[in-house]
């Protein structure tokens, strides 16, 4: 009995957890830059790179943003650092990506 309960406890956080992050990550591009440690490369505010040969973020042209994470993401984009990026784009689904872009545009 004590384990059911302790279960549906566990059923019950999962799915507030996946119901909350679902609506930040769907709407807030800054709090998904965040989440899918986007960060650890490009730096906190998008334009203080961990390495000197990663790109700036900020202010990038949101359309062309997107445009790099898709074709990083697939493959399609596989030049100088990419492959560094590739492994973490499996974190990220097209509207992520998009909500990312038009923050990144918007700073
Ligand atoms: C492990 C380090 C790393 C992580 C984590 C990372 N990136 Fe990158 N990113 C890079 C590198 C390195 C490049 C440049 C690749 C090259 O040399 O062509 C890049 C390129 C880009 C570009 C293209 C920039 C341009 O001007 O063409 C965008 C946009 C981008 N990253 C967004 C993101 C987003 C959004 C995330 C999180 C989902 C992310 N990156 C996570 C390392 C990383």
């Amino acid at each position: 009995m004590l384990k059911l309960k302790n279960f549906l406890v566990l059923m019950g956080a999962a799915m507030l957890f996946l119901g909350v992050s679902g609506t930040v990550l769907a709407a807030d591009g800054a709090a998904l830059y965040k989440a899918k440690t986007c960060w650890s490369c490009h730096g906190k505010d998008a334009k203080s790179p961990l390495m000197p040969m990663y790109p700036t973020l900020a202010g990038q042209n949101a359309d062309y943003a997107l445009n790099q994470m898709k074709d990083i993401k697939s493959g399609k984009r596989n030049n100088g650092q990419t492959a560094a990026m590739k492994g973490v784009m499996g974190l990220v689904s097209d509207a992520e990506m998009s909500a990312i872009a038009d923050w990144l545009g918007s700073l």
